[in-house]
């Protein structure tokens, strides 16, 4: 399966959420394949710090900031792996294009603030072009950041935003605001393992592979 993390809102967890699904399969013994599409390298570093420092499963990476070398990379190599995981960046960009036409999945977290709210309908946009070239593209809104406190609430508001949206499914499970995504990023881990253990976010991050695979 080819599922592409994109939003041309940018900081709103792409990276985060493309690096642990990655992990996250290859864990349960998938081969996947990380492609970092956007300039700033984000997910290649979060990936090399993580060789370097010789954990394993180790994940196959590659950054393809430039549309055409990514759709001609994916065609070739697709056979080759379970899962494809791009990282596109945050902008509208020939590798977010590229990677929409070759993507079963788009996967866009968004964050519970208006401006985020209001991204989804440019990104939308870019969906239906995709859509007439690529049938049957899903399309995934994914509340990421939400707030641990206020449980409920944000999650309807959400979905409620997202139902404005016509192009976007809502995923009912949001990933929340924990600062163990933030620090498993950094040393190239994803949350399920990175100690302290924190149990939400490994609940939650499964819970949401569950609904994708
Ligand atoms: N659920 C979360 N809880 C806490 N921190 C998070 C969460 N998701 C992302 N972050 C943090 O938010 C920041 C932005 O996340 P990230 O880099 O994944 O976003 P992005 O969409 O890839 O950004 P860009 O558009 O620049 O590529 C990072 O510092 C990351 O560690
Ligand atoms: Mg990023």
């Amino acid at each position: 399966m080819i599922i592409t993390v994109g939003n041309t809102k940018g900081g709103v967890g792409k990276t985060t959420i493309a690096v642990n699904i990655a992990i996250a399969r290859a864990i349960i013994g998938k081969d996947v394949w990380l492609i970092d599409g956007d300039r700033q390298h984000t997910a290649q570093t979060a990936i090399s710090i993580r060789s370097e420092s010789g954990v394993e499963p180790g994940i196959s990476c590659a950054s393809y900031p430039d549309g055409n070398t990514l759709r001609a990379q994916v065609k070739q190599q697709v056979g080759k792996f379970d899962d494809i995981i791009i990282d596109a960046g945050g902008r509208d960009s020939t590798a977010l294009r590229a990677a929409l036409v070759l993507s079963d999945i788009i996967l866009v977290p968004f964050q519970p603030r208006s401006y985020d709210v209001w991204a989804l309908e440019d990104i939308a946009s870019l969906i239906d072009e995709a859509r007439s070239v690529r049938d049957g593209l899903k399309a995934y809104a994914v509340l990421n950041c939400a707030d641990p406190g206020t449980k409920s609430t944000d999650n309807e508001e959400a979905a409620a935003a997202v139902a404005d949206v016509p192009q976007f499914e809502y995923l009912p499970t949001p990933l929340r605001r924990r600062k163990a995504y933030s620090n498993a990023a950094g040393q190239g881990l994803s949350v399920l393992e990175y100690k302290p253990r924190d149990n939400k976010a490994n609940d939650e991050l499964k819970a949401l592979i569950s609904i994708l695979f």
